[in-house]
């Protein structure tokens, strides 16, 4: 019987660190939610906004209907933006406008932080 006793502890021991709560997790940081990270300002969303976008949606053009001209426009339009420039990239159209993976990232990182304009 004695003899059993260790097996008991040993068993218990690894009941307890199994059951540390994965919040812990060794001290490895949980993976960050889309919306964390480095605040993105209008400043710079506007810049590649205008630097992609306005030649077919600012600057009086309306291409599919949509003026990117004002931050409030951008702002009224940030879901579809989002849809089209950062999750389906079918904008910029045939990318000719030569849109990075970065400034996607950026874009859709500004309107997951709230698509704020002040
Ligand atoms: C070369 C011209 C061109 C560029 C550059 C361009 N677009 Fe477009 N865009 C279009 C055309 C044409 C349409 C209409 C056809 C379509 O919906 O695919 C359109 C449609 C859209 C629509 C859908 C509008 C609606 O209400 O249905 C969104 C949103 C959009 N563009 C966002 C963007 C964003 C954001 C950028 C910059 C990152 C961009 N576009 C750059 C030509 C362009």
């Amino acid at each position: 019987m004695p003899r059993v006793l260790p097996l008991i502890l040993f068993l218990a021991l690894t009941a307890c660190t199994s059951t540390t709560p994965s919040g812990t997790n060794n001290g490895q940081a949980t993976p960050a939610p889309s919306n964390s990270g480095e605040t993105v300002s209008f400043a710079v969303a506007n810049t590649i906004v205008q630097q992609r976008c306005a030649r077919c949606h600012g600057n009086g053009n309306v291409m599919g209907g949509l003026s990117l001209a004002t931050p409030q426009d951008i702002q009224r339009h940030a879901a579809n933006i989002k849809a089209r420039a950062v999750l389906s990239q079918s904008m910029p159209q045939g990318n000719i406008t030569q849109m990075t993976n970065d400034e996607r990232a950026t874009l859709g990182r500004w309107i997951d932080q709230g698509a704020k304009i002040e």
